[in-house]
């Protein structure tokens, strides 16, 4: 008799979005007249900018010729596009990264849920606490978080970094030493991030205690002040101890056509073992490569033409989280985030819970956002944003709330 992976019984309830989507849906049917604004799911909502599609079509229509037709993409990523992105997300940036430490995927999500394979399974994780809920539960599903607390929210044998107005959002080192520690900044869900020189602190504390900084830097083309570093490899001393996650679905509005890549440095060694030689052992097992029409995609982002009009969307998302956070200050309301990052995290008034404030505006704005306490337990009596609603339902949505 077959037995299942008993791990994935220990995950507790639904995912997060889906319970939104059951009560939006429940209330979308009770009140079919009520126009319903999402700023909820972090999904974008812009089209792709021309210089994407034009490159996406000249993509298809190769497909169409024997001589220039593409099957199985190399299962690491097209040169082209690894020596685009070396160039300039990194050597642009002063950061020492080459075309073979560059991993081409489908995506963030797939490869913050799959790093955690090539570590031991006794290895002690650390996260912050609210958290992007991809880190723990794919730790969960590889038996590595202990028992759950139901009452508490949290896992017996991972490490939370409370992220709060009382420490500013910022990360403080735990208590326990974890081997693994997971930070994604600017952060999903806080809309908040830490300095460079906050993160060479981190660096340098991962080297020193001989941990792994498994760094998501989904949002790093929000980032708009000086001293915020765009890769963990600003910082002195991160190839010897950080793997950095991307994605093309903030930065490019990839979300629904797949793209990411993440970074493994060949300094990054566990004794005389190379991560990079296990993840490209894992990669060429386990992946097949994303499409070559979405990876010439990829490559246009970084035309010219591309980034001029990716400039501008990321600035168009960047223009609603100002909307946001000002209308909403104007309110009454605290907010933080929305200055590096597309998300808003607001204190919920009078005490209310984090649930408790997404009925009140679902039922009296018709609007939705995501519960703080989704995110983890620290989250409670937070609620988040996203900047990326259209222009029109973003000032909608705040003067809806404004008038409560
Ligand atoms: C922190 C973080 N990492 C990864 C992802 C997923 O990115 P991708 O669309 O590339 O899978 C998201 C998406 O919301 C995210 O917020």
């Amino acid at each position: 008799m077959y037995k299942i992976n008993e791990n994935y019984q220990k995950l507790p309830g639904s995912y997060l979005f889906s319970n939104i989507a059951k009560k939006v849906n429940a209330f979308s049917t009770a009140n079919p007249d009520k126009k319903i604004i999402r700023l909820g799911i972090g999904d974008v909502t812009q089209p792709l900018a021309p210089a994407i599609i034009e490159a996406m079509h000249g993509a298809v229509d190769e497909m169409a010729h024997a001589e220039s037709f593409r099957g199985y993409a190399p299962d690491l990523g097209y040169d082209f596009l690894r020596s685009a992105i070396a160039q300039n997300d990194y050597r642009a940036r002063g950061c020492d990264i080459g075309e073979d430490e560059i991993f081409v995927s489908d995506g963030a999500k797939s490869d913050s849920g799959n790093i955690q394979e090539i570590f031991a399974q006794d290895n002690r994780i650390a996260v912050c606490d609210p958290v992007y809920p991809v880190y723990v539960d794919s730790n969960v599903m590889a038996g590595r978080t202990g028992t759950y607390d139901a009452a508490a929210g949290m896992w017996s044998d991972v490490i939370y970094m409370p992220c709060t107005m009382a420490n500013h959002f910022v990360p403080e080192f735990p208590e326990e030493t974890p081997d693994l520690i997971y930070l994604c900044l600017p952060n999903n869900p806080t809309g908040t991030t830490i300095t460079r020189a906050q993160l060479q602190e981190w660096v340098d504390y991962a080297n020193r205690v001989g941990a792994v900084i498994i760094y998501d830097a989904a949002y790093e083309a929000y980032i708009s002040e000086e001293d915020v570093a765009h890769s963990v490899y600003e910082c002195e001393g991160a190839k010897t101890c950080a793997i950095e996650l991307r994605s093309f679905s903030k930065n490019a509005g990839f979300t629904g056509v797949r793209l990411g890549f993440t970074v493994v440095p060949k300094e990054l060694k566990c004794g005389d073992v190379s991560l990079n030689a296990m993840w490209a052992r894992r990669h060429g097992t386990k992946f097949n490569g994303a499409p070559y029409i979405v990876q010439r995609a990829g490559e246009a982002v970084y035309s010219e033409a591309g980034r001029a009009q990716l400039k501008e969307q990321v600035a168009y998302y960047m223009e609603n989280a100002r909307l946001i956070k000002e209308g909403l200050s104007g309110a009454g309301y605290t907010v933080f985030g929305g200055v590096n990052a597309p998300y808003i995290w607001l204190k919920t008034p009078e005490g209310m819970t984090s649930w408790d404030f997404f009925d009140y505006l679902l039922e009296n704005a018709n609007v939705v956002g995501t519960p703080g306490s989704g995110f983890g337990p620290s989250g409670e009596g937070y609620f988040r944003l996203t900047a990326f609603g259209s222009l029109e339902n973003t000032k909608a949505a705040i003067e809806r709330i404004k008038n409560l």
